[in-house]
């Protein structure tokens, strides 16, 4: 008798962890449980992806949906939107909120309310203060929890943690690998008068300098020595820190962004002003090549997008006033896409950055490859597609993007997660069936 799958992806080029093979996938309660040649599996539901790209489900590992307290910039739901509409498939949220997410009250509050409202999968940082330095070995075993966020150099919102002394409590209290923003705070305060003087984004980098995040992250990783604990650099952004991180790896994962490698200075500041701040900043050329050097030597092992919303009216400030961040959980994919179109990553390199490298890092549970058994998550791409990327498109309540006028020649075509198609064709589909993330340190606190 022939087996009927729930859903059948059909005839694809699907990237397994083995490479490329055109075949059918199999799912049934939202797992992946058969491969077979093209065109032979039946199912209830096919999705007919004869000409496209199946990859396992995009994870952004750096998102702000800004809720609580930031919801006329983004909030949960808006933001899930975003990320589904770019082929994203689970997204980790910082906890820079309004009040920041510090406690299990407020990381049950965020689980809350998710439930329902986000389109894709999720788990929450919590971030680390000087109030809670002794419960971050339970807090960081909550429920959908990614772990612990250190800000070590003030960003948006009131989180930080600026000495050795806390950095090293903070680090000593628990086991998880914990996330870090690293510059210098008391570099930020001595140089601010810089970016006053200039009046203009342009002085960001200058500000915010290589000094800035090379002693912030030389610091953590002393501080990290010191404990044993291991931990991600976020949006590491120098030359400098990649060619002494690169010495690093026995402890430190590495996160680049897409700005980092798409953008540069003073180009971006004369096009898109106070848009194209974000901390640590967009730096100049020189920086931007050794950061692709950086990716193609395998030294970082995550692209975060750092989705960052603020309105174009905060934007319309006079800078330093102006907020930091951009959007960019929905143009992750077609823009990294674009840079494998153009040879300067492999698409094997791609998955591995955006979907093994946070399965690896963080531990995820049935995510981050398409495997048997695995969560039936796909990012279903079409890698000739040739369009603009335009402010029109972003689901982010921003309604901007620093990429508007982009010319991708790639794009993001479905996002099924668990089995479900939440997105199709630019289209959002079925109600908001978003989930916590499973991780393997804290499997214990989920049911199955
Ligand atoms: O540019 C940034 N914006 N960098 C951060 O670290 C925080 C973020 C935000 O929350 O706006």
């Amino acid at each position: 008798m022939t087996e009927i799958f729930d859903l059948v992806v059909r005839g694809g080029t699907v990237v397994t962890p083995g490479g490329l093979a055109v075949a059918d996938i199999g799912v049934n309660d939202g797992r992946i449980v058969r491969f077979a040649a093209s065109n032979t599996l039946q199912a209830g539901e096919v999705f007919d992806a004869q000409g496209l790209h199946v990859l396992p489900g995009v994870i952004d590992t750096q998102v702000h949906f800004r809720e609580p307290g930031g919801e006329h910039k983004e909030d949960l739901a808006s933001g899930a939107a975003a990320a589904a509409m770019g082929g994203v498939v689970g997204v980790f949220e910082m906890p820079n909120t309004n009040p920041s997410t510090d406690s299990v009250e407020a990381l049950q509050d965020k689980l809350s309310r998710a439930s329902g409202r986000m389109w894709v999968d999720h788990a929450f940082y919590v971030g680390a203060t000087d109030r809670n330095l002794d419960q971050l070995n339970v807090l960081e075993l909550e429920k959908g929890c990614s772990g612990v966020k250190i800000f070590m150099g003030s960003s948006t919102g009131g989180l930080l943690l600026e000495d050795d002394a806390n950095l090293i409590k903070a680090l000593k209290n628990g086991h998880r690998r914990v996330a870090v923003h690293a510059e210098d705070e008391p570099r930020l305060r001595e140089r601010k008068k810089l970016a006053e003087e200039a009046a203009h984004p342009r002085a960001h980098p200058l500000w915010r300098d290589v000094d800035t995040a090379l002693t912030a992250t030389r610091r953590l990783i002393s501080a990290a020595r010191q404990t044993g604990r291991k931990v991600h650099v976020l949006h590491v952004t120098t030359a400098e820190e990649m060619q002494f991180l690169a010495t690093q790896k026995d402890l430190a994962t590495v996160e680049t962004t897409p700005n980092h490698l798409t953008l540069f200075a003073p180009d971006c500041y004369e096009r898109l002003g106070t848009r194209a701040q974000m901390n640590p900043p967009v730096r100049e050329a020189h920086h931007q090549a050794a950061i692709w050097q950086a990716i193609n030597d395998g030294v970082v092992d995550i692209l975060g997008s750092d989705h960052a919303p603020h309105t174009l009216q905060e934007k319309a400030g006079t800078y330093p006033a102006t907020p930091s961040g951009m959007p960019g959980v929905q143009t992750l994919v077609p823009v990294m896409l674009t840079h494998v179109n153009a040879g300067k990553l492999s698409l094997g390199r791609f998955v591995d950055l955006v979907c093994a490298g946070p399965q690896r890092a963080f531990g995820l549970v049935g995510k981050g490859r398409i495997a048997l058994g695995y969560d039936a998550d796909f990012t279903i791409v079409d890698m000739q597609a040739d369009w603009e990327i335009s402010d029109d498109w972003i689901m982010s309540k921003c309604s901007w993007t620093p990429y508007h006028g982009f010319k991708a020649s790639a794009r993001p075509i479905a996002t099924i997660i668990r089995g479900q198609q939440v997105m199709r064709d630019n289209q959002l589909l079925g109600q908001p069936g978003g989930k916590p993330i499973r991780f393997q340190d804290t499997l214990g606190t989920m049911e199955h």
